[in-house]
């Protein structure tokens, strides 16, 4: 039905005769013409249609926009105060001869120009029209584009593509599970997977030896611009390969896509601990763009009378530090000020003193701040000197637990680096690396950082039992820019250590075996030493397209709760449905009256 897409027609056409199908994507009447903007997958094209032809302009006059249409006419160059620089075609037009319309378009819910005035669910409600717009398109085809590359890539490498179920039991990722009752086997229920983690390791213990999937994912949890309850993992496992070696190739990987498709070199990738990140930056996947960090002061403080600072400098689970933030005295008022504590109110922070530096070399005398009055002399001064603060310069506080002051002057530090347009526009990618193997909750119990098949740096299971919460992980992220990129770790390849981790995460031997007996049986015949990674696709292409949101990258995405506004899924199921299933449900009504009581 067509010779040509439309995007294709160019100046070497011109005297050609030619046949689109596409859409209307607008249509002016101007003199007695017609000229329509005619689209498909490839690009958009001007038609104009002469009222000369009296059949064809009937037909024209009928079209509105997004109208399904082929044309058939004349490529022909346009005037020189006709061409349209901005536009792929700008330089042609074609002059129909035929113009068939193949169907009628509705009066559309979604304004295609202007989408900003669609509100998302709309958005969700018509994804296919949505789509149909050439920027949505775009991140289409450089999303498959990148899948491509990674195929290609790990192709290349010896990586064998492998299938993993669906149906499964839950594997344990951090998230709540999706569950899908069986029929054959009442009152029992599939998870399905957060990830492919116990599968990829199983597939090293059948010696397949490198392993990747391009694969759907599923978490039940609470979902952010950069999250989606299913989302696609680049997923990757390898035997008899060190942490370093699976950085490396990852590492490759993440640079020749980068230089394909976009023409950047992202140059090596630094390290950092997660001391380190967390000590400087406030997180574990430090933005690097964002040229203020976080300085600790506690040392100074320790004598000082002012209980909010002297309480956690010393206190060992007390964190003091400051950010500078250079030229920032001027751009904050009182009415500022107050806004920026807010903010750091709601990671728990009760405040946010300051330290304006008005004029650096008037020492004491040049710093201006309600909390001066009970900071001496040479404190003020030696925290003025770490932080190297000009003249002009604003010093702000955290003090309180270290989980508090990390947390909020962490946000505080991202917030001042957009807000002041500190954060600059480039690439900053880094791998963040000695994680710590777990992380205490607030009931003192212990949960691991990355996931319980991560195996710790240099401790055997008797040390690991002896002082879990000191030992480092031989986990490794991938964080660009702030985002969180991938994440993977050297896996537990012993049985010994596996039943030590479970133990310590309070994983009772038979809760142990329930869930996990398969993967401490297959831990004994010959499970050879094996590594591995998970990058987020969705994330990947979101960052490389400029979307702000990872349902710009994704075809159908979910809303904000977890709902398709398309199918309306999720629905109800029917009652012989759930018969058969052996599925009955609490009536919402008594729920709720039992959440209320
Ligand atoms: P992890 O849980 O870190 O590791 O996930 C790997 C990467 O997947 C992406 N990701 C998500 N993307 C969109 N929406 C979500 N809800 C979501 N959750 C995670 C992130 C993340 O870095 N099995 C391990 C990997 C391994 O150890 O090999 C795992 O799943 O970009
Ligand atoms: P207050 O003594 O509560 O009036 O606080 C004096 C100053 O210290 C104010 O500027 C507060 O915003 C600030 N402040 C109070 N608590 C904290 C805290 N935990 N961390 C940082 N600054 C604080």
């Amino acid at each position: 039905m067509r010779s040509h897409y439309c995007g294709q027609i160019n100046k070497a056409l011109v005297g050609e005769e030619v046949t689109l199908s596409g859409w209307v994507n607008r249509r002016r009447d101007l003199g007695g013409l017609i000229f329509l903007d005619m689209r498909d997958v490839k690009g958009i094209i001007q038609v104009v249609i002469d009222p000369d032809f009296k059949e064809l302009f009937e037909t024209a006059n009928q079209l509105r926009h997004e109208f399904c249409i082929q044309v058939k006419g004349t490529v022909r160059a346009r005037p020189d105060s006709q061409i349209n620089k901005d536009m792929a075609t700008g330089e042609v037009e074609l002059l129909a001869s035929e113009l068939t319309i193949l169907n009628k378009a509705a009066p559309l819910p979604l304004n295609m120009d202007g989408h900003l005035n669609n509100s998302e669910e709309q958005r969700l409600k018509y994804r296919y029209l949505d789509l149909r717009r050439p920027e949505m398109t775009e991140r289409m085809r450089f999303r498959a584009k990148v899948t491509s590359f990674v195929r290609n890539f790990m192709d290349q490498n010896d990586f064998l593509d492998v299938e993993t179920p669906i149906l499964t039991k839950a594997t344990p990722e951090g998230a709540r599970d999706y569950l899908v009752p069986s029929r054959t086997h009442k009152g029992q229920f599939f998870a399905l997977p957060q990830s492919p983690q116990l599968f990829k390791q199983l597939l090293m213990m059948s010696g397949l030896d490198r392993y990747y999937q391009i694969v759907k994912c599923f978490r039940d949890e609470d979902l952010r611009a950069d999250r989606q309850p299913e989302f696609t993992q680049i997923d990757i496992e390898t035997s008899f390969m060190s942490a370093d070696e699976v950085m490396g190739i990852t590492e490759k990987m993440v640079r020749d896509l980068f230089q394909q498709m976009l023409d950047v070199d992202l140059g090596e990738f630094p390290r950092m601990t997660y001391e380190e990140a967390m000590t400087r930056f406030g997180s574990d996947k430090p933005d690097l763009r964002n040229p203020l960090e976080m300085v600790d002061v506690a040392d100074l403080l320790k004598d000082v009378e002012f209980k909010v600072f002297a309480g956690p400098a010393n206190d060992p689970k007390g964190r003091v530090t400051v950010i500078n933030v250079p030229g920032g005295a001027e751009k904050f008022s009182r009415k500022g000020i107050d806004e920026l504590t807010k903010f750091v109110g709601i990671y728990g922070a009760k405040g946010l003193a300051y330290i304006k530096v008005n004029d650096v070399a008037a020492g004491y005398e040049g710093l201006q701040s309600p909390i001066l009055k009970f900071l001496p002399e040479d404190v003020a001064a030696s925290i003025v000197e770490r932080v190297n603060a000009q003249s002009g310069d604003i010093i702000f506080f955290g003090s309180d637990s270290y989980k508090v002051v990390t947390e909020a002057l962490g946000a505080l530090r991202l917030k001042l680096g957009e807000d002041l347009g500190l954060t600059t526009d480039e690439w900053k990618p880094l791998w963040v690396v000695d994680f710590p193997m777990f992380e205490e909750l607030e009931d003192g119990a212990l949960t691991p950082l990355h996931h319980p098949f991560t195996a710790p740096i240099n401790v055997t299971a008797e040390e690991l039992k002896a002082s879990p919460e000191t030992a480092l992980s031989n986990a490794y992220d991938m964080v660009l820019n702030g985002c969180e990129l991938g994440g993977g770790s050297v896996r537990i390849h012993e049985q010994d250590m596996q039943a030590v981790i479970f133990d310590i995460l309070g994983i009772e031997k038979e809760e142990a075996e329930e869930k996990f007996g398969f993967l401490l049986e297959a831990l004994q015949f010959g499970a050879p030493p094996h590594a591995g990674l998970a990058f987020g696709l969705d994330r990947l292409v979101m960052l490389m397209t400029g979307a702000t949101s990872i349902r710009d990258v994704m075809a159908f995405p979910k809303t904000t709760t977890a709902a398709c506004p398309l199918t309306d899924a999720p629905g109800f199921a029917n009652p012989a449905q759930l018969e058969e299933l052996g599925v009955a449900l609490i009536p919402q009504e008594s729920k709720d009256e039992k959440e209320g009581e």
